[in-house]
Formats: structure tokens, C-alpha cells, sequence
């Protein structure tokens, strides 16, 4: 063998057993985790309302049920009211992601789990097993919900009906599993309500809750994919430029746009086509007290316009923007 090829397949090798030692390494490392909070929470009708708010406000029902997928808005189908969905490659995952089944069914859903333990898969990404949840649930943002909301979530998670419908576990892709596993952070200190006196600091701690960025992306204008075949959507500019983002919408026009659903939360009947088919939570963005809507106004303008036209509905020439 000529040296340089003997050097390079001994390189080779070399790097082979680095790629393995940080395979061992990574695979045997666990995640940060603390132990779940001991603590039971009293199901007082203040926390059910809030709950309630906070569940529609983060769409936890959006990823953890199935929907029917021909009706404007993905509404929920009847009786599966957060019985768990499974995700697949084709929806832009990195493999088979299950959201799982939330209601208190023992076998299926989380009937069985803790409260504390509800609590850290909440905010921490810790399953009651003591396994990293992948971070498409949003808990690096739900860590920012004061304590006093992630206990009103969880009176509320234990107060809806339990529906029994298992789903296979997640199963992403390889190494994925790996380099997830050190995203969840325990909550060390507590973490008050927001203030609701400032607008702009209230609108961001419900915009946080409500995953704006998360499909917008972080500037408001990344133009994120939602794949659903044979329909798709891409998320619109939401910064306030001008031209291709809202910035010429006035508050009363925003109010306006998410009002325009209500009457359609009430009931009506309109069809998803391709030309409209949104992942945009509007069902449930309708329901959102004015008050929340302003600050949610208020807080978008602070953020720098982002010039980029985007076309949600891409091959739709005709249609209106939504
Ligand atoms: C963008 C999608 C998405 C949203 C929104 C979302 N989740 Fe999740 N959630 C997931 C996924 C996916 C998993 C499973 C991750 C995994 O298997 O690693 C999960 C896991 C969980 C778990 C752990 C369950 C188990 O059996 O392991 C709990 C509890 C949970 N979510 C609660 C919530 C609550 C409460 C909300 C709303 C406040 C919410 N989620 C919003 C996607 C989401
Ligand atoms: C699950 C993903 C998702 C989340 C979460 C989300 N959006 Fe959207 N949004 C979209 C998509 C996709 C569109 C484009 C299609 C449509 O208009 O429905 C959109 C459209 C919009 C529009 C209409 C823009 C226009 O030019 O017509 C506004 C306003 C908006 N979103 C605001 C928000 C705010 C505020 C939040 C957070 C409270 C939010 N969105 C959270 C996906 C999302």
C-alpha cells in the first residue's frame, strides 16, 4: 500500500472511532433533569377558565388532535378533543413525531402522570419517564409562561374528557434523537404573571404562548413551509413593512381580520380548498379578548419591517390575500 493511501485510511479510521466515541458519548449522556415539582393542583374555576384561555391561546389542541382537513380552520374532530396526532415525514418532520394523547385517559393519554410531571413536560421537555421530548412542543417558549399559567394548563389538560386512542411513540430520525437531547432546561426560579399594564411586554409574553414566531419565524418574515399533502401553506409576512408585511394595517384593521372568523366559530360551514387551506390557528385566535389582540398589535410593531414578499398560497394567482 503507498503511504499517503495508508495515511488517509488511517485518518479515516481515526475519525471513525472519534464519530464513535462522540456517538457513546452523546447516546450515554442524559438530559439536564430535575425531579417534577410535588405538587397538586386545586382545580379552581379561575384556573379551568385560564387553562382554557392558554390552551387556545398556544393551540396545544393544534398538534395533539386530529382535524378535519377539509373544513376552513382544521377544526377538531368531534370527540377527539387533544387524543394525539402523529406527524409524518411528508409534513416536514425529521421522521415520525406523535404528539401525543393528553386527555386523563390512564392507558392512552397522561391520566396517570403526575401533576409535577405535567408540569416539567410542559416547561422542562421531560416525559414522566425522564426522556427528552423533541422541541417541535414548544417548551423552550412554554418555560416563559408564569407558574400560575402552566398550573391553570394542567387543572384544565385534567379536566377534559378522557378519550381512549394510543398512537406509536415518536421515532425521529437518526441523529436527531441525539442532538435534541440536550435542548431541556429545568425552570429554576418562579416566574411571575406578565404585566398587563404594559402593552408591548404583555403582548410578547402571549405572542411567546401563542407560537407567532414559531410558524412566522423569529423576524416575522421567514416564509416556513406547512406541507399537508396534496395541500400546503406558507406562513405570511407579519412584520410591519409596508409593502409586503402589515405595517399598513391599522389596529382597528387587525382587530377586524381576526373578528372576520367569528361568526364562522359560531358554525358556518365554509370548505377548505387549496386556495385557503391554513394551519393559521383562526378558530381559535377569534375568540382572543380585543384587549389581548391589541397587545399582540402593539408588540408586533416593535419588531423591524422585514421587506419580502411572500405568497402563502403559492399557484393561486386570482386569490386574495386572506
Ligand atoms: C407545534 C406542536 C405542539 C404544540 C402547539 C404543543 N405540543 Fe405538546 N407535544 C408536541 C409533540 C410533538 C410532543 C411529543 C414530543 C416527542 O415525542 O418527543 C409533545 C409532548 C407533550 C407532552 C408530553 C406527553 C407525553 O405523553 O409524553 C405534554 C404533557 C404536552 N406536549 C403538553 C402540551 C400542552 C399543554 C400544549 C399547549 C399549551 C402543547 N403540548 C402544545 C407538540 C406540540
Ligand atoms: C401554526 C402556525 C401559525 C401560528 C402559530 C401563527 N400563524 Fe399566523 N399565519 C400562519 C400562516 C400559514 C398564515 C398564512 C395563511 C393565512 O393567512 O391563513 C398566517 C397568516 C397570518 C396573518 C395574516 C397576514 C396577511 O397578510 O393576511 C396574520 C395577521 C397572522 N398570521 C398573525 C399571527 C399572530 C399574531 C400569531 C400569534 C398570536 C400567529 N399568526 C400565529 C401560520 C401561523
Amino acid at each position: 500500500m503507498k503511504r499517503a493511501v495508508r495515511v488517509f485510511l488511517y485518518s479515516l479510521a481515526g475519525l471513525a472511532c472519534l464519530a464513535g466515541a462522540a456517538f457513546a458519548y452523546l447516546s450515554l449522556r442524559k438530559p439536564d433533569v430535575a425531579p417534577p415539582p410535588a405538587i397538586r393542583i386545586e382545580p379552581t374555576p379561575e384556573r379551568l377558565a385560564r387553562g382554557k384561555y392558554i390552551a387556545m391561546l398556544a393551540d396545544c389542541a393544534g398538534c395533539h388532535s386530529p382535524h378535519d382537513m377539509t373544513r376552513f380552520g382544521l377544526p377538531v374532530l368531534e370527540g377527539q378533543l387533544l387524543a394525539g396526532f402523529q406527524f409524518k415525514p411528508e409534513n416536514g418532520v425529521p421522521g415520525y413525531v406523535t404528539a401525543p394523547n393528553l386527555t386523563p385517559d390512564p392507558e392512552t393519554g397522561i391520566g396517570a402522570w403526575t401533576d409535577g410531571e405535567k408540569i416539567r413536560a410542559i416547561r422542562e421537555g421531560i416525559d414522566k419517564d425522564g426522556n427528552t421530548l423533541f422541541p417541535m412542543m414548544p417548551y423552550t417558549r412554554f418555560r416563559n409562561l408564569s407558574d400560575e399559567d402552566v398550573y391553570a394548563l394542567v387543572a384544565y389538560l385534567n379536566s377534559v374528557p378522557p378519550v381512549k386512542s394510543a398512537h406509536p411513540k415518536t421515532q425521529l430520525n437518526f441523529p436527531v434523537g441525539l442532538m435534541v437531547k440536550f435542548t431541556p432546561k429545568p425552570v429554576t426560579a418562579p416566574v411571575p404573571p406578565p404585566d398587563r399594564s404594559n402593552h408591548v411586554a404583555y403582548g410578547k409574553y402571549l405572542a411567546a404562548a401563542g407560537g407567532c414566531q414559531d410558524c412566522h419565524g423569529e423576524n416575522l418574515a421567514a416564509a416556513n413551509v406547512f406541507p399537508f399533502p396534496p395541500l400546503k401553506v406558507i406562513a405570511a409576512n407579519i412584520s410591519p413593512d409596508r409593502q409586503t408585511g402589515i405595517g399598513k394595517w391599522t389596529e382597528k384593521d387587525f382587530l377586524d381580520k381576526f373578528a372576520s372568523y367569528r361568526d364562522y366559530v359560531a358554525g358556518g360551514p365554509p370548505k377548505a380548498g387549496p386556495d385557503s387551506f391554513t394551519v393559521m390557528p383562526w378558530l381559535n385566535f377569534a375568540q382572543l379578548p380585543d384587549d389581548d389582540l391589541r397587545a399582540l398589535y402593539a408588540y408586533l410593531r416593535t419588531l423591524p419591517p422585514v421587506k419580502k414578499a411572500i405568497e402563502t398560497h403559492p399557484g393561486f394567482p386570482d386569490r386574495k390575500k386572506t
